[in-house]
């Protein structure tokens, strides 16, 4: 020790020397508990002081904890050859010990049928998730971390699972997929352990977990159908939800936000509101999903008119309905498909949807008002007025 140290130089490295020794003893007890995100938390601030005493320490405990300061887990090796950065799985999926059924369905290599189209508000939130995981080492330096849990509710076939895939795209990482309504259904008794396993793996893995139909398994735990099993099962989920690694990320899906337990609620640091599209949104979906020409804009125009306030997986159905139909029989079959299909639908629509309907079907498909009319169910007087206006 230089000699030329004054007392109180002594001291005050005597102090830091002892402050250091505990901190690393709670590191240790933190990482023996398997607590890997107090454990972080510590090395975030144990770092930040060490950075400010000019200790290079500092860097290669954030190293050893957040990777390269990305986020990418230790010991997980990018594939340098894509474009952009992907992360692979190096071992095997776990099974359920009886039937020998894979537990996780994976996709090492997600990709997109089409873009996801949604509303600004839920493609804001999604880039949102993917900016943070791009600036860990910056949030670190804050003593923040990103967001690692979250759960997107919605009607069915609004691209909740497109928007888990479109994430896994972004990130570069592969998709783990549990769904929890057929892991339940096939072996209820052991599905707590189940789900454990399957949490385990994820956890060491570089990915996204996505966890479809979340209400299957967490229903609210005073209803009265419950039984004891499920009750446990949501004690187990609520636990690995809490010890799930800031590195990587859960997404859970629910048809049925109002069948959570609140207690589920809690444990998700964001929530994203899947909307039902307006006819807006289905017009930039076709322009995605149907090639330009095929079909005249018009009548997209007005399969959005009748699908707007139902899904966009409902729309696309329609919309490839009437593209078959031409390719099959022309343009006279697709307008008849098109009548068949707001047949189907009129009852369903609003009286004020359905006059947007009928004046699209005379304007954009050329139908006569008197079509028009029977097949919206809106007055020809109405329709007569609503197309002067
Ligand atoms: N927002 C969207 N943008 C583009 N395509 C969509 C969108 N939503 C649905 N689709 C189309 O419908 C298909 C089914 O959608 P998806 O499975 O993502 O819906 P979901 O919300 O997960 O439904 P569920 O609740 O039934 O699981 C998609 O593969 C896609 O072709
Ligand atoms: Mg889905």
């Amino acid at each position: 020790m230089n000699k030329n140290l004054t007392n109180q130089q002594i001291e005050d490295l005597m102090a830091q020397n002892e402050l250091l020794r505990s901190e690393i003893v709670q590191i240790a007890r933190l990482g023996a508990k398997g607590d890997a995100e107090r454990l972080r938390i510590q090395v975030v601030r144990l770092s930040r002081r060490l950075r400010a005493e000019g200790d290079e320490l500092a860097d290669l405990l954030q190293t050893a904890v957040f990777g390269r300061g990305d986020g990418v887990p230790q010991g997980i090796t990018r594939s340098a050859n894509s474009a952009k950065a992907r992360y692979e799985l190096s071992a095997p999926v776990p099974t359920d010990a009886e039937s020998r059924m894979e537990l996780l369905r994976v996709e090492s290599s997600p990709s997109l049928p089409h873009r996801l189209v949604q509303s600004e508000g839920v493609m804001r939130q999604l880039q949102s998730v993917i900016s943070e995981r791009g600036s860990m080492a910056r949030l670190a330096k804050l003593n923040l971390l990103p967001t690692k849990t979250v759960l997107f509710t919605g009607p069915p076939g609004v691209g909740k699972t497109l928007a888990a895939k479109h994430l896994a795209v972004e990130l570069g990482r592969p998709l783990l997929v549990l769904d929890l309504a057929s892991v339940i259904s096939s072996f209820l008794g052991r599905t707590g352990n189940n789900i454990k396993q399957a949490f385990d793996f994820a956890k060491r893995s570089p990915c996204i977990l996505f966890l479809d139909e979340l209400d299957a398994v967490a229903k609210r735990r005073d209803d009265e159908a419950d039984v004891g099993e499920l009750k446990r099962l949501v004690t187990v989920l609520l636990q690995e939800i809490d010890l799930w690694p800031h590195d990587n990320l859960l997404i859970a899906a629910t048809n049925h936000a109002n069948l959570l337990d609140p207690a589920v609620w809690r444990r998700f640091d964001r929530t994203i509101e899947f909307p039902r599209p307006d006819a807006a949104t289905l017009i930039a979906l076709s322009e995605e999903c149907v090639p330009k020409g095929e079909i005249p804009e018009g009548w997209l125009k007005a399969l959005a008119s009748i699908a707007q306030g139902t899904s966009q997986s409902d729309f696309l159905r329609d919309v490839n309905r009437v593209r078959r139909a031409v390719a099959i029989g022309g343009k006279k079959e697709g307008t008849q498909t098109i009548s068949e299909i707001i047949e189907d639908r009129s009852t369903l629509l609003k009286m004020s949807d359905r006059k947007i309907v009928a004046v699209s079907l005379v304007k954009d498909v050329g139908l006569s008002q008197r079509e028009a009319s029977k097949l919206s169910g809106i007055a020809r007087e109405t329709l007569r007025t609503a197309l002067q206006g």
